[in-house]
């Protein structure tokens, strides 16, 4: 039985969370915002889904992330989010950033998939329906589509923020040059892209390694990293084994082959030196990210309360010395 109740945390705003700056935007993110990738779909409970969201934005959690094909099933994570945002947050929509995005398989046939302006434009509709809102804050282009002009898919973000239905444009998985064209793009019809969304942490390194961080802050943007955790390989999951339930157990996105006693013994290093900084693996491996200050926020995943918790304590807490750095990478070449 959900409690019809809700009251946000009169102290959301005091001392519990960081705000970082988009790239030049006027637009402030948490160091901290919560993806609803896993986790919050029609298989999850739904007072589970709601007691996490709620716990988040009594943090200081302002930015949710979305995607139309977020569940499972497709589109359930943003129905979730709709009856929460419906019954409980509606009143703080003003302090609140939704993003969404399209680019992946959503629907049948060949307009449910791609960059095309069919997609982008009837998908973002459909979102708003499940999501109960008139508009969303960012709407991202979810991957960089080769069947499909880059110029048709930018003009169609451009057209839609003028629109109304969001007010800022993003890109998520761009190729280097294609992000630089799309950057040129979208800033000569006058939009900058807000965010680049990308998979960034300690095994993940193209943000870096591509140029992608260097060019998205030359261009005035900021960028956003997904899987910090890397789906909660970088914690202390998997080590006693593989929870029943846990993201490993159902062997889709993150597989169990790939968590072999080799690999936990290495987590284990990494979490030695978490402890001698007083944080938890986890903590750790999100302030490694935002170490960067190109980094506007790290997007975790959580599957509890308590989950969510122990990430937000990273928030304020991105400094490392050298010789921490160089231990991490010496373990980090062990995997
Ligand atoms: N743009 C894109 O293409 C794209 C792609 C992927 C993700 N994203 C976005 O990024 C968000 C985050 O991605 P992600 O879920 O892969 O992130 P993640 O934070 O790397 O992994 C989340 C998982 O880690 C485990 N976890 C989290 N905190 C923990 C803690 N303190 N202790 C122990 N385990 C912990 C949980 O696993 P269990 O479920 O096992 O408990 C949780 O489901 C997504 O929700 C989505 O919004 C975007």
């Amino acid at each position: 039985m959900i409690n019809p109740l809700y009251k946000a945390a009169d102290d959301r705003y005091e001392n519990k969370m960081q705000y970082r700056r988009a790239g030049k935007s006027g637009l402030l993110l948490p160091e901290i915002s919560l993806g609803l990738w896993h986790n919050f779909g029609d298989t999850a409970p739904l007072e589970r889904s709601r007691d996490i969201l709620l716990a988040a934005f009594d943090n200081g959690v302002t930015h949710f992330d979305l995607a139309n094909n977020y569940g499972p099933s497709y589109g359930s994570a943003e129905s979730t989010f709709g009856q929460v945002f419906a019954k409980d947050l509606k009143p703080y929509r003003d302090e609140m950033v939704i993003s969404t995005k399209a680019g992946y398989d959503m629907w049948p046939g060949p307009y449910g998939i791609g960059g095309s302006r069919k997609y982008l434009f009837a998908s973002l509709d459909q979102s708003l329906k499940r999501m109960n809102l008139d508009y969303v804050d960012i709407f991202y282009s979810h991957r960089y589509d080769a069947q499909t002009p880059l110029e048709e898919t930018m003009q169609a973000l451009v057209d839609i923020v003028r629109s109304g239905k969001t007010l800022y444009a993003g890109i998520s998985n761009y190729p280097h040059d294609k992000a630089i064209e799309a950057y040129n793009y979208l800033q000569s019809r006058d939009v900058r892209c807000v965010l680049h969304q990308g998979k960034y942490n300690m095994f993940v390194r193209t943000a870096e390694t591509e140029g992608i961080l260097d060019c998205t802050a030359e261009a005035g943007s900021g960028y956003i990293a997904f899987s910090p955790l890397a789906q909660g390989l970088l914690t202390d999951r998997y080590f006693k084994g593989i929870p029943e339930g846990s993201r490993a157990s159902k062997d889709r996105t993150l597989k169990s082959a790939s968590i072999t006693r080799e690999v936990v013994e290495n987590l284990k290093k990494l979490d030695a030196i978490a402890q001698r900084r007083g944080q938890s693996l986890a903590q750790m491996a999100l302030s490694w990210v935002l170490k960067d200050q190109r980094v506007t926020s790290v997007i975790v995943g959580a599957s509890s309360v308590d989950q969510l918790k122990d990430n937000l304590k990273a928030a304020g807490h991105s400094c490392f010395s050298d010789e921490e750095l160089s231990q991490i990478e010496d373990i980090l070449k062990l995997f």
